[in-house]
């Protein structure tokens, strides 16, 4: 059964997992604990998550042992999306069509929610798995070297027109760090072999980069209610975005030869790529 039939599972799967792991809202202090379910309960695609279990499947080991991955990488996620919303960075006020934390709550909670949101993924991990490599993995994702060193790039980059390299560069800190994580740290939990962690490595990295191409495209070409976050907002921070530094046609071509690259690293792999292809497919053809 092609891996479509399971996303709706494998989406109430990690919730729960999420709902678990999440402090209870009536807990003290209440706003805090509140805007953690907010940000994390509101409608995400669980792409990162999907991922996790996708490279379970290639690597033929239970979805089941990469739960708490798949939970550990969504909270990041989700706190990474908070931080960004702030006023300081992309000064939003939706994401995935409802306020965003900073609006629902205010500025300090969704900075605490953030961090919470951050250090909960780590407990966790750290108490479920018992392995330092994943943790590391994790972190180093999320450190100067990746998401966050890519976010301070994006900040550095808006008002200038940066080279394609550059701009790139920045795309795989601050959205493929992340995705490199979901697939790489079940190769870890699973002990793969060197090539294997080469083949999903280079998968990773075309998928991440494709993956932010097309976030910005969908930022100039969608509506607000489609992407339920503002549309324009790249524009009307000066962002440097993809399409409007090198243009919409040319962005499609780029994500489309990327995804089709990401389906050729796979072709290294012995195991079940189904899944895996299937969500690049899902990745190049979504349109929120
Ligand atoms: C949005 O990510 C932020 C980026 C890294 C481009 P997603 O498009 O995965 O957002 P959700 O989780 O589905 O809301
Ligand atoms: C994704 O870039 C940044 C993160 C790492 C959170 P964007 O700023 O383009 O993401 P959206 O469009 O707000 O979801
Ligand atoms: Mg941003
Ligand atoms: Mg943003
Ligand atoms: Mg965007």
């Amino acid at each position: 059964m092609s891996f479509e039939h399971h996303v709706e599972e494998l989406n109430r799967r990690v919730e729960s997992t999420l709902d678990e792991w999440l402090p209870d809202d009536a807990m003290p202090p209440r706003p805090l604990h509140r805007s953690m379910r907010y940000a994390v309960f509101n409608g995400g695609k669980r792409i990162r998550p999907l991922l996790s279990y996708a490279t379970a499947d290639v690597l033929g080991i239970e979805r089941q042992s990469v739960d708490p991955i798949a939970a550990a990488i969504e909270l990041i996620h989700c706190y990474s999306l908070v931080h960004d919303d702030l006023p300081a960075m992309d000064d939003d006020d939706l994401r995935r069509g409802k306020p965003t934390v900073h609006r629902a709550f205010d500025e300090a909670t969704a900075i605490l929610c953030g961090d919470a949101l951050q250090a909960l993924a780590f407990e966790k991990l750290a108490n479920e798995t018992q392995q330092a490599a994943i943790v590391g993995y994790l972190a180093s994702a999320c450190s100067s070297a990746g998401m966050a060193g890519g976010q301070a790039l994006d900040l550095m980059y808006e008002a200038t027109r940066p080279e394609q390299a550059d701009i790139e560069h920045m795309f795989r800190l601050k959205t493929g760090a992340l995705l490199d994580a979901a697939v790489l740290m079940p190769a870890l939990l699973a002990g793969s072999s060197k090539n294997d962690c080469l083949a999903l490595r280079e998968f990773a990295e075309s998928v991440g980069l494709a993956f932010q191409i097309i976030d910005d495209l969908l930022d100039v070409e969608g509506t607000s209610e489609q992407i339920g976050k503002p549309a324009g907002s790249d524009q009307a921070m000066d962002k440097a975005s993809w399409p409007l530094l090198y243009g919409i046609d040319a962005a499609h071509q780029r994500s489309e030869a990327l995804i089709q690259q990401a389906a050729e690293s796979l072709q290294r792999l012995e195991g079940n790529t189904e899944p895996l292809r299937w969500m690049a497919q899902r990745i190049l053809r979504r349109n929120f």
